[in-house]
């Protein structure tokens, strides 16, 4: 077998491509204007014929809703409006027969005030699940028991009239934070990991890793010296005791312990953090999270320089045998489409698939889907609710899937929870289908590519100097030599083929034309298009 060959057989969380469904979103089979599981089941024709390898799902235990699923109230279970746990069974056979995997997200953080455990806490002070969550009594004048603010607004303590205690709540007073330091918490969000992994589901994206543990002696947030007017009041804090305690760690090596009691099962965190801070999450000896999410590119700047610079950092940020990872958006933060512009996002989809790491898609995003601005009685989001109007907001970026140019974009036969595009007219998974050169063809020529050359997969990744607007790289394997060259500019450009001793051979544009033009020294790069060559010369000579 080539080495190529042997390669290609690694972990599928090594070699696959994640795609984020947000399920209240995706597809409304029993017409309430909210999607379901069943609406899930239903696409996944379409997600094979994406060529995704694994779905992700935000939330869809019972909730009150108060955060859309991300404040559970019962970890087990299914919440109704997206259907019962025979549909999720249904999905996850019929996810696996196609040979994809399921990822569920786990919210360890917090739980709603609603679950039975806050319920039993919140009853009295002597209950044996007081515990459980972080209760304190108030300041000398009778004021929260310190200074720590709530990501959502406001305090992160809430009074309990009942008991006379303040709780902490990093989000909405409606999901108090869990304590991880009681082993009792520990051992029960533990069994939940294992409910899901028995029945087959291969990992988890987890909910704010890097916020578990709080100080235990309380002590107050210093002041954000860079804080100005107009910005959310919780940047007003630097939260040095409410996140990224030391003693994260050991919590974090305790959910791998239960991933690692079954096969092959992956755990993916999310963690906002600078690069060096984030990479810790890996764990010592690789005994963390195996994908500590990276969301360099949802904030860095969109041009060639700093990007490249972005891949180069983290590329030598990652720990010895620490697999990489790439996002381009999610459920949290604005469409690319919308951020970097319709033309741009082509060459991001480009770079998100030709990176070296698991790429995580967010549904939608393969269409070019933008984000839709929302009518403030259409407000859904208690973010945007709590912290308004400092672009905080998520309802723009969870908007209906565009399936067709029907009414509500077949969607839902009903008025659905969130307004849907108004370019759904164009811009649909039906009519994509048809359009050779569709955002939605880029993406299936791509993953596509991905699955046929084992360097783009999981090869190595060499840069290629930046210059001007192109930012070019080289991903390799012993048996191929892909150059990637991406022009992140609106004007034509050149790249030097001759001076860089590259003989090369056209595979792909982003234009998904034939026109790829290639003089003996040079290629010609159009306005914003991204092109993969493929090498024919010796890969020393070819970088720098
Ligand atoms: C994570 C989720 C976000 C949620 C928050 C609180 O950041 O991605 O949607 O609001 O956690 O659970």
């Amino acid at each position: 077998m080539s080495s190529d060959r042997a390669l290609a057989r690694t972990i599928w969380w090594q070699n696959g491509v994640i795609y984020q469904i947000y399920p209240r979103s995706f597809r409304d089979a029993s017409g309430d204007g909210i999607g379901d599981l069943p609406g899930i089941s239903e696409k996944l024709d379409y997600c094979e014929k994406l060529g995704v390898d694994a779905l992700w799902l935000s939330p869809i235990f019972p909730s009150p809703m108060a955060d859309f699923g991300y404040d559970v109230a019962d970890y087990t279970g299914i919440a109704p409006m997206f259907g019962t746990l025979a549909d999720f069974d249904h999905l996850l056979a019929q996810t696996a027969r196609r040979g994809m995997k399921l990822i569920l997200d786990y919210v360890p953080n917090h739980t709603s005030y609603q679950h039975p455990w806050f319920t039993a806490s919140s009853s009295g002070r002597e209950n044996a699940k007081r515990d459980w969550y972080l209760w304190r009594d108030p300041a000398p004048d009778g004021g929260p028991p310190n200074n720590w603010l709530s990501n959502f607004g406001g305090s992160a303590w809430e009074w309990d009239a009942t008991t006379a205690q303040y709780y902490y709540h990093s989000f909405l007073k409606e999901q108090p934070d869990l304590n991880w330091r009681n082993p009792e918490v520990v051992a029960a969000m533990h069994e939940v990991m294992r409910f899901w992994f028995a029945k087959g589901v291969s990992g988890f994206r987890i909910d704010v890793l890097w916020m578990l543990i709080k100080d235990d002696l309380w002590r107050d947030n210093p002041p954000n010296t860079a804080f100005q007017a107009g910005m959310p009041l919780f940047q007003s804090q630097l939260p040095l005791y409410t996140t990224d305690r030391p003693e994260v760690q050991d919590v974090v090596a305790g959910l791998r312990k239960v991933a690692d009691e079954f096969e092959d099962r992956v755990l993916i965190g999310e963690i906002y953090l600078p690069l060096a801070r984030l990479v810790a999450y890996y764990g010592k000896h690789l005994n963390g999270v195996q994908l500590p999410f990276n969301f360099q590119l949802l904030e860095s700047k969109w041009n060639a320089r700093s990007l490249a610079e972005l891949i180069d950092r983290y590329e030598a940020a990652l720990p010895a045998g620490g697999w990489p990872n790439w996002v381009l958006g999610n459920h949290d933060r604005p469409r690319i489409a919308s951020r970097v512009g319709a033309a741009q996002a082509r060459v991001a989809a480009m770079m998100l698939l030709t990176l070296r790491g698991t790429p995580t898609m967010y549904y939608g995003d393969e269409l070019g889907m933008q984000n839709v601005a929302i009518a403030p009685d259409r407000i859904q989001d208690p973010l945007e609710k709590n912290v308004p109007g400092v672009g905080l907001g998520r309802d723009p970026c969870r908007t209906p899937m565009q399936w067709d140019a029907s009414l509500h974009a077949g969607f839902s036969v009903h008025d659905p929870w969130l307004p849907i595009s108004a370019d759904a007219d164009r811009i649909n998974a039906q009519s994509e289908e048809l359009e050779p050169t569709s955002m939605l063809s880029l993406y299936r020529c791509l993953l596509d590519l991905r699955k046929r050359y084992t360097a783009l997969s999981l090869g190595g990744y060499r840069a290629v100097a930046a210059c001007g607007d192109i930012l070019s790289f080289i991903r390799y394997t012993q048996d191929e030599r892909l150059l990637i060259v991406l022009n992140m500019g609106p004007n034509s450009a050149a790249f030097p083929l001759e001076g860089a001793g590259l003989a090369a051979a056209a595979l792909l544009s982003t234009y998904l034309d034939q026109r790829i033009a290639m003089t003996p020294t040079h290629l010609c790069l159009r306005p914003n298009e991204g092109v993969i060559l493929i090498l024919e010369t010796p890969l020393a000579a070819a970088t720098r």
